[in-house]
This record gives structure tokens, C-alpha cells and sequence, in this order.
């Protein structure tokens, strides 16, 4: 038994059951850590079940055995013996423990860390599978909408950016910056960001602040100007009358650009309790016909294409 800190957590479904776990997997019982799978042995579909009846879906793993999760995850996205599905599946559940770390721990650097591997994993998986866009977008699931929303932001401006020629590290970076745009609702607070009705002014102006917040917190970590300015700026337009700043269209990082678009595509498609989701292509339509003025056109276009090329 061991003090709970020293421990993250992982989804369960980022363990494939067909194949042993190579780190030691913990559960709390009583604010401590219990050993209950060895490295070597699996999770037999007999323990998910009993985990699935007592609504557990998430275990940990200690501290120091991170790497041996990271090289877990990393060789399930490389079997040959896994479908692309699976794999899409393992990919979200491993990315989702990430950002459940970003936004609620105490200590952001770890995750931050921890951010550049998910999207070298995204970005292999792009890779080696040519349907990896639509099998990622098929699993956008029911968490924690800012989880959901910042993986799905992140998914679709890959998609974007691929599109209009982003390869290598720049692909990489544009995907931690979007996977990291809302960082700053770690500052928010939980009642605004999850309340079921429009916010009041007050409320508004809070929530507005996220990507101030979410600036300081990047400035002190070692994170690239193109990340910090995903960031900054993705709630920038076109017409000059977004906020923080109320930058010019030309003035908006590129990155940022696509960020805002994807950003407000996931906002259109998403189900929250006190909105209907538009269908993906209305969603589209209804940016090109009605909101076209605050984007960057050829991103716009690129955005449409590479959603709709699925
Ligand atoms: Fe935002
Ligand atoms: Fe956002």
C-alpha cells in the first residue's frame, strides 16, 4: 500500500484485455493504493465486467512506471494484430487520462509533459492508417466536455492543418497547441464551465479570461510561442472583434487561426444540455453561409474538406 500521489490514472479502456499489461496496476480502497494486476498478467474480460458493475472506469499506475505506460500504449498503436479501431479506441482512453491530469491536478508540468507524446502517437497513427481521421472522430464520446472538446479540437485541426500542407514538427506543434487551447479553464470555475444555461455577465466575463489564464500558465513551462499563441488567440476573428486582444485577421497566428475554426466547429456539434448539436454538415454549411466573415476562408474550405473527404 502506498500514498495515492505518487499515482496517475489511467482509463481501463486503454488496456487491451487480449494482451498482458507490462506496468503494475493500482486501485484505491480507502485513500490507498491496492496492487491489483501484475506486469505480465491481463485484465481478463471477467475483471472489466466486474469493474463495469461497480462503474469503475478508471485505475492507476505509479509514478515511476510512466515510461512502461507510454511504451504500453505506443506498441498496442504498432501491433499488427490490433484493428484500427481498437487502436483509435486506445489512442482517445490514453489521450483522455492525460487531460483529465491537465485540468484537475494540482501540478500542470506533468501533463504538459505528457502532451507531446499524445500527439506523436496521434500523428504515427495518421500515419500508417489512412481512415485514422474518421475511425478518431467516430469514438467522440460522453466525458467532461472540455476533455472531449479539447481532444476533438485537437483531432480536427490535425485534420485541417494535414490538409493544407502542416507536415513533421509543425504538425506536432499545431496539435499540442490545439490539444492545449482551453488550458486556462483550469482557472474557470467548474459551476461556469459545466452550467446548464447561458451564462450572466459576470459569469461571461470569467469565462472570457481563459485564454489570459492559459497564457500565464504556459509562460511558465517550457512551451513554443506557436503553442502559447493557439492558446492566446483562438478566441480571435476576422473582423477584428474577438478578445483577448481584438488582433486583425492577418495578425492571428496561423495556428490559432485553424484552432478558432475547429474550436467553433466542435462548439456547433457538440451536445451540451441546453443546445441541440447541428449535424456535421449543417454545422459546416451554417460557418461558410453565416460566419464566414470571421475566419480565414481558405482554412474554412480546407476545414470542409477534410471532414467531409471522411
Ligand atoms: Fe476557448
Ligand atoms: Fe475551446
Amino acid at each position: 500500500m502506498s500514498q495515492t500521489e505518487d499515482f496517475f490514472k489511467i482509463r481501463l479502456n486503454s488496456i487491451h484485455p487480449s494482451s498482458p499489461v507490462t506496468f503494475d496496476v493500482y486501485i484505491p480502497v480507502h485513500q490507498k493504493m491496492v496492487h491489483y494486476l501484475r506486469a505480465g498478467d491481463s485484465l481478463t474480460a471477467d475483471k472489466i465486467a466486474s469493474f463495469e458493475r461497480k462503474f469503475v472506469t478508471s485505475v492507476y499506475v505509479h509514478s515511476s512506471q510512466r515510461q512502461l505506460y507510454r511504451d504500453y500504449v505506443y506498441s498496442q498503436m504498432n501491433s499488427s494484430s490490433l484493428a484500427p479501431q481498437d487502436k483509435a479506441s486506445i489512442l482517445r482512453e490514453s489521450s483522455m487520462a492525460m487531460l483529465e491530469e491537465l485540468f484537475e491536478s494540482p501540478e500542470v508540468g506533468p501533463a504538459l509533459k505528457e502532451a507531446k507524446n499524445v500527439i506523436n502517437n496521434f500523428v504515427s497513427f495518421m500515419d500508417q492508417e489512412p481512415e485514422a481521421m474518421g475511425h478518431l472522430i467516430s469514438l467522440s464520446g460522453h466525458d467532461f466536455y472540455t476533455y472531449n472538446h479539447s481532444l476533438d479540437v485537437c483531432i480536427y485541426s490535425l485534420g485541417v492543418a494535414q490538409a493544407v500542407g502542416y507536415e513533421g514538427d509543425e504538425l506536432k506543434e499545431l496539435g499540442e497547441g490545439a490539444l492545449l487551447h482551453d488550458i486556462g479553464k483550469r482557472h474557470v470555475s467548474v459551476d461556469i464551465i459545466c452550467k446548464d444555461g447561458p451564462l450572466d455577465d459576470m459569469e461571461w466575463a470569467q469565462m472570457q479570461k481563459h485564454p489570459e489564464f492559459g497564457l500565464i500558465i504556459l509562460n511558465e513551462h517550457d512551451v513554443s510561442e506557436a503553442i502559447k499563441a493557439c492558446c492566446f488567440e483562438h478566441h480571435e476573428n476576422f473582423l477584428g472583434n474577438g478578445y483577448p486582444q481584438q488582433l486583425d485577421g492577418e495578425e492571428i497566428h496561423p495556428m490559432a487561426r485553424i484552432v478558432a475554426l475547429t474550436d467553433t466547429y466542435d462548439a456547433l456539434t457538440t451536445k451540451r444540455s441546453y443546445n441541440k448539436p447541428m449535424a456535421p454538415k449543417d454545422a459546416v454549411m451554417f460557418m461558410k453561409e453565416k460566419l464566414f466573415t470571421r475566419y480565414d476562408k481558405d482554412l474554412l474550405e480546407a476545414m470542409h474538406q477534410a471532414l467531409f473527404r471522411l
